[in-house]
């Protein structure tokens, strides 16, 4: 099994060398770029349209998007001003941290003015005004949302009457589209050759700690990793549920001919795995819920010597703080690398690689 952590020893970059000195693995984003140039015929797919679901994306796409933000995380680009005269409206309805901040540090660094909402109790909600009317505001304040709400079809209401390209940034239980591509940005910046077809014990074996059917993010990894499934030789899933998948997710599985191993007991799998992705809270309903929260990571877990852990964050006590300083953390490369892959997304939807500095490498 030839892994990025084989591939890449000298990624392993400490607290103190890496530009953002926080603790954990950190591969060099470069080497997504080798060679290669940014084909914006591809990524322009999604220019002007709304960033909704997984659904929307091909390998190509995220291939691509990927590339592109090694690029811009790689290069110094933010002096040639591309979202210059932009609007980007934040509009969060449920609390984040990472995925607002990142959003709107994104967008502040290429230049674009940002319009917060965050917290949807300083708004006409807090009234009963409807998430359509709100919407239909939003059309002249800016010229791109990006919202997170609790309802699941608060995507639905709002695009009744909003006409700017719309970033889905989690809905309920359902999606969460622009983790899923800070995963993916990580896992290939650790592992560049699963941009291709990686040979039989190339292959990497993927685990899930977590309840997909229950966990937006978590789903919306699940989803992308599809995309990827020709270099997944096994998907493994550690649910306290019964049924982790339900009937909509199981039946995508089934189409794609996977037979995920579906257990609750942790040390049937752990030692296998190659890649683990975990999640413990949940909004279900009316409030925040944790789910799995038995099952635990530390330092000294039984994990591969060359694993690698994702986890969207917040934490709770299911990720162990021990992790941090070890390379199996990529954890907080996946939170931070979210900055350009959100960048990416931005020039993409709003057409501004007019203005990228012409030595940057698109086409
Ligand atoms: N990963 C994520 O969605 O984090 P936040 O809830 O902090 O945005």
């Amino acid at each position: 099994m030839v892994n990025g952590n084989d591939l890449h020893e000298t990624d392993k970059i400490v607290a103190a060398e890496n530009p953002i000195k926080s603790p954990g693995l950190y591969p060099d984003p470069e080497k997504l770029l080798v060679r290669d140039t940014i084909d914006t015929a591809i990524l322009k797919r999604l220019t002007g349209r709304s960033c909704i679901s997984v659904a929307q994306f091909d390998k190509e796409f995220v291939l691509e998007l990927c590339k592109f933000a090694a690029l811009l995380e790689a290069t110094e680009i933010a002096s040639s001003h591309p979202l210059d005269g932009k609007i980007v409206i934040t509009a969060f309805f449920e609390a984040s941290t990472r995925t607002r901040l990142s959003f709107e540090s994104a967008a502040l660094r290429l230049d674009a003015r940002v319009i917060t909402i965050s917290d949807g109790k300083t708004t006409g909600a807090a009234k009963g005004e409807s998430l359509a009317d709100i919407g239909e505001m939003l059309n002249a304040y800016g010229d791109l949302v990006v919202m997170r709400h609790t309802a699941t079809n608060a995507v639905e209401q709002i695009l009744e009457k909003l006409r700017l390209p719309l970033i889905n940034a989690g809905n309920g239980t359902g999606e969460h589209p622009t983790q899923a591509l800070a995963d993916w940005y990580a896992i290939l910046k650790w592992n560049p050759q699963l941009k291709g077809i990686v040979s039989s014990d190339e292959k990497i074996n993927l685990g899930i700690l977590g309840t997909p059917g229950s966990m937006r993010a978590v789903r919306s990894f699940l989803e992308m990793s599809l995309l990827f499934k020709e270099n997944i030789r096994q998907i493994s899933i550690v649910s306290e549920m019964a049924d982790p998948l339900g009937a909509i997710l199981s039946e995508k599985l089934k189409h794609e001919h996977i037979k995920p191993v579906i257990t609750n007991d942790i040390n049937d799998v752990l030692s296998d795995l190659d890649v683990i992705y975990m999640n413990s809270i949940a909004y279900l309903g009316d409030g925040y819920r944790t789910l799995d929260t038995r099952y635990r990571l530390h330092k000294n877990s039984q994990l591969r010597k060359n694993a690698v852990v994702l986890h969207p964050l917040a934490r709770l006590d299911e990720l162990s703080t021990t992790l941090d300083d070890t390379s199996h953390n990529l954890y907080f490369t996946q939170a931070h690398g979210a900055v350009f892959i959100r960048q990416a997304l931005l020039i993409t939807l709003l057409d501004r690689f007019d203005r990228l500095p012409d030595d940057i490498p698109v086409v």
